[in-house]
């Protein structure tokens, strides 16, 4: 990982590809990512026995395909990420198991999934056993715990404590697990994912409570993992955890309990944003530059519809702008809001939480320049939305230097195609 991260206010290349020839070959708004930078954040978490894919920061096949060929194992949280980890080419099965099912509920097709294809499921709720036990009885799964703590970006990516849905309570874990003996299934290891975007320290608080509950449980665990959570840095202040130290914390508790059980005990890692959100950007074009007193907007044609997070967070997205006729001389900076096209006044991308309109420095642009809204390749394409009547956009993934075109702008008559109109 570099030392800083690098934030630039005019990009004119990705990937060592021209950001106006993408924008006029395939239009926008556009989600490009970097397939050299995702294979390098997997390597940066080797040291794990296993990475798992947490597939719903970026779920397009491509992008699993991609995970897949570079070593990681894949999550999936519903059905249909499962049916998209198939397709990308994880078989089901495998020790350990290329596929897991993580969640608190089984609904009707993800619980029918599982038992068709020997899911591994990871256990958010005690309810889960009997729905499994019944259907499968002897499987194998693992717990997911909350700790009674947890820690996010937001309120809203906070997954522990006693206002989250997520996990088993972690005093219930020892009755979780004479509840699956009951179906003859065994517990096989413990999951911990306090939540996303948190901070090195609320991250290592997770392993003195992961090692308290795996010790009540004992030695039929034979893997631990860590969840996901790993924050990446959005702004310039922000920064990279120190990876070498959170593994050594983690790697003494595999190693303690490998003592205490006298086996091997397998450390798996579960993130989603760390491995996805530097390498994708969502580029726009400039619609609209106004003034209203003494805000400048930019607004642009892609909305919360392709980009929830700061609506949804007040999360902040690094932007940069790609002029029609690039300059030789330094940007002149000028402070902007910057907006989508959608009709809800929410739909402003340099907003704080709780909605206040922020203005940011950016190049002085106009009608036509492109902006490009970095870092927006975890929780991006895939917590898009129809909102306005607006179709998906296209995803692009850069290889070597070589753009393909992973999803196509959605068309039209997408839009409608599973309505009816009743008959009179
Ligand atoms: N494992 C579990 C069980 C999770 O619930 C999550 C995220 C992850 C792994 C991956 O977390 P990550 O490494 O990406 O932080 N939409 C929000 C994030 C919601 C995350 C939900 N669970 C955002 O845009 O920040």
């Amino acid at each position: 990982m570099p030392a800083t991260s690098d934030f630039t206010p005019i990009r004119t290349e990705f990937c060592g590809v021209s950001v106006s020839e993408l924008a006029q070959k395939y239009g926008t708004p556009l989600f490009v990512y970097d397939a050299a930078l995702i294979k390098e954040r997997i390597q940066d978490l080797s040291e794990f026995d296993v990475v798992r894919y947490a597939q719903k920061a970026c779920s397009n096949i491509a992008i699993l395909d991609l995970v897949r060929k570079a070593g990681a194992l894949v999550d999936s949280v519903s059905a249909g990420e499962i049916h998209r980890a198939i397709k990308a080419g994880y078989a089901p099965g495998g020790d350990p198991p290329r596929i897991v099912y993580t969640a608190d509920v089984f609904d009707h097709d993800a619980l029918d999934l599982v038992v068709e294809h020997g899911i591994h499921v990871n256990v958010g709720s005690p309810d889960m056993i009997d729905q499994l036990g019944e259907r499968a009885p002897g499987s194998t799964i693992t717990l997911r715990i909350n700790p009674g703590f947890g820690h996010g970006h937001s309120q809203k990516t906070n997954t522990g404590g006693e206002q989250s849905k997520h996990g088993i309570w972690f005093d219930q874990a020892v009755d979780c697990v004479e509840r699956a003996a009951k179906y003859d299934m065994t517990v096989t290891g413990l999951h911990m994912h306090i939540g996303s975007g948190t901070d090195f320290e609320h991250l290592s608080e997770v392993c003195d409570a992961l090692e308290k509950t795996a010790e009540s449980i004992g030695e039929s665990l034979i893997s631990i993992s860590a969840g996901g959570g790993l924050p990446i840095p959005y702004t310039e202040d922000d920064t990279y955890i120190d990876l070498g130290k959170y593994f050594q914390l983690w790697n003494a508790v595999r190693k303690r309990l490998e003592a205490k059980f006298g086996h091997d005990v397998s450390l798996e890692i579960e993130p989603g944003r760390f491995l996805t959100a530097e390498a994708g950007v969502l580029l726009t074009e400039i619609r609209a530059v106004k003034t209203m007193g003494e805000n400048t907007f930019y607004l642009v044609d892609a909305g919360f519809n392709n980009l929830a997070r700061p609506i949804l967070y007040g999360a902040y997205h690094p932007m940069s702008i790609c002029p029609l006729a690039p300059g030789e001389t330094e940007p002149d900076l000028q402070q902007v809001v910057v907006g989508g096209p959608l009709c809800e006044s929410g739909d402003i991308f340099t907003q704080t939480e709780g909605g206040f309109v922020n203005a940011r420095p950016l190049p002085k642009a106009s009608v036509g320049d492109l902006l490009l809204i970095e870092r927006a390749g975890a929780y991006g394409a895939v917590m898009s939305s129809n909102y306005n009547s607006k179709p998906f956009a296209a995803e692009v993934l850069i290889d070597t230097e070589r753009p393909s075109l992973i999803r196509a702008r959605q068309d039209y008559a997408d839009l409608f195609r599973d309505e009816f109109i009743p008959n009179d």
